[in-house]
C-alpha cells in the first residue's frame, strides 16, 4: 500500500505539525522545504516528538528540475500536501508580485508532478481569506469568492481555481483544498510551534513575545468594529487540530474510487474577539498582557468564522482543542523556545 507523502512546506509552522501527525498515523513522509520561512531545527523537534527523522529534501518548489529530481526517484507516493506559500496577508500588500510568483507557480509544479508521476491525491492549504469581508456568519463554503483584500487571499483564490480546472481537465486525480481559519497554538510538548521571522504579523506569537518581554506593548488593531467589544471576531483553531484534519483528508481521498475536487472548512466554528483571546491568554496562564487600543490594520476583515458541518459529515473531522488550551501550549511554546527572537 502506498504510504509516502510529499509535505512541501514541511518544516514550516502548520507543514511540521502535520509531519507529526502523518507520522502518527502510518504515513511516511517526505519533506520538501527551502528554509526560506523555517529552520532545519525543526526536524529535531518532529525527531524528538515521534523517533523519526523524517527525509528531507531543500529545494524551491518554484523550480520544476528541483522538484522532479527530488519525486522521479520516490516510488509509493500516494499524495502531495502543499503548504509551501508566503503567507502575510499585510506582507503581500507590499510584496505583490513576489506572492503571485512563488504561490501559484509552486501550486503549478505541484500540479505537473502529480500529473506526470500519476500521484493521486492532493491536499492543498487554502485559507479563509478568499472569502472576503463576508456578509452572512458562519461562512460556508458553497459561498462565492468575497471581495479579497490582499494578493494573498487572491493567490490563495487563484489556486483554488487552477486546482479545480487541473481536476478537471485530468479527472485522475482526487483533489481537495482546505480553508484554514487562524491556526494558534503549538504542539503540547512544546518542541515545534510557530516560528515568525522578526516581528510577528500575527495575533497570538505578538502576545506570546510581549508576555516574555521580549516586546513592549501589543497594539489592538481597532476596537471600533461593529462587535460584541468592538474587535475584530475571528475563528482561531489549535494548529494540532488543523494537522489531525490533513490526516482525515487524505484518508478521505486514499479512500474514495472516484475521483472530485472538494473544498472545506477547517475552523472550530466558534468566533473569538481579539479582546476574549488576550483575556484568556491572561487568565490561562495568569500573566498580565500590556496593551493598547490602536486605529484598525488596512485589509483586516471585521469577522469571520466557519460552518464546519461538511468537514464533520464528509471527513469525520472536528476540532477538539479548545482555546485554553491553544493559548497553554502557545505560552509552553515559547517559554520553552525563548531563544528565539
Ligand atoms: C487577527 C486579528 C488583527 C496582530 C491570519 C493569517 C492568514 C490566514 C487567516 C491562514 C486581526 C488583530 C493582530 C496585532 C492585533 N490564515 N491583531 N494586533 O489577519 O486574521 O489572518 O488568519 O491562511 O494567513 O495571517 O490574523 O493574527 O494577523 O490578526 O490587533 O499585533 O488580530 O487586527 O483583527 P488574520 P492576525
Amino acid at each position: 500500500m502506498k504510504n509516502k507523502v510529499v509535505v512541501t512546506g514541511g518544516l514550516g509552522y502548520i507543514g511540521s505539525h502535520t509531519v507529526v501527525a502523518l507520522l502518527e498515523n502510518g504515513y511516511e513522509p517526505i519533506i520538501i522545504d527551502n528554509l526560506e520561512n523555517s529552520s532545519l531545527e525543526v526536524i529535531n523537534g518532529i525527531f524528538k516528538i515521534t523517533g523519526i527523522k523524517p527525509s528531507l529534501h531543500i529545494i524551491d518548489c518554484k523550480v520544476y528540475i528541483e522538484l522532479e529530481t527530488v519525486i522521479k526517484n520516490i516510488e509509493g507516493i500516494c499524495g502531495i500536501i502543499h503548504f509551501a506559500a508566503y503567507k502575510s496577508v499585510n506582507e503581500s500588500i507590499e510584496k505583490s508580485y513576489a506572492y503571485y510568483e512563488n504561490n501559484i507557480l509552486s501550486l503549478i509544479n505541484v500540479i505537473k508532478i502529480a500529473d506526470k508521476y500519476a500521484i493521486e491525491n492532493i491536499v492543498f492549504s487554502s485559507s479563509c481569506t478568499v472569502y472576503g469581508n463576508p456578509l452572512e456568519q458562519p461562512v460556508t463554503e458553497n459561498m462565492p469568492f468575497g471581495e479579497i483584500t490582499n494578493p494573498y487571499g487572491k493567490s490563495k483564490m487563484m489556486c483554488e481555481e487552477i486546482l479545480k480546472d487541473f481536476y478537471i481537465s485530468s479527472a485522475k486525480h482526487k483533489v481537495i483544498s482546505l480553508r484554514y481559519f487562524n491556526p494558534i497554538g503549538a504542539h503540547t510538548t512544546g518542541l515545534i510551534g510557530e516560528l515568525p521571522n522578526g516581528i510577528p504579523n500575527n495575533l497570538l506569537p505578538y502576545i506570546t513575545k510581549v508576555a516574555s518581554g521580549k516586546l513592549a506593548k501589543l497594539k489592538v488593531f481597532g476596537n471600533d468594529y461593529n462587535t460584541k467589544d468592538g474587535t475584530c471576531m475571528r475563528d482561531f483553531i489549535h494548529v494540532c487540530d488543523l494537522a489531525d484534519a490533513h490526516i482525515s483528508a487524505l484518508n478521505y481521498a486514499n479512500s474514495k474510487e472516484n475521483k472530485n475536487y472538494d473544498v472545506f472548512n477547517i475552523g472550530t466554528g466558534i468566533p473569538t474577539s481579539v479582546l476574549e483571546l488576550i483575556t484568556t491568554f491572561e487568565k490561562v496562564n495568569n500573566i498580565k498582557i500590556d496593551y493598547e487600543f490602536t486605529k484598525r490594520r488596512a485589509g483586516d476583515i471585521e469577522s469571520i468564522y466557519a460552518k464546519t458541518d461538511k468537514a464533520a459529515e464528509t471527513l469525520s473531522w472536528k476540532s477538539k482543542r479548545n482555546i485554553s488550551q491553544s493559548l497553554k501550549d502557545a505560552w509552553n511554546w515559547e517559554l520553552k523556545n525563548n531563544k528565539h527572537d
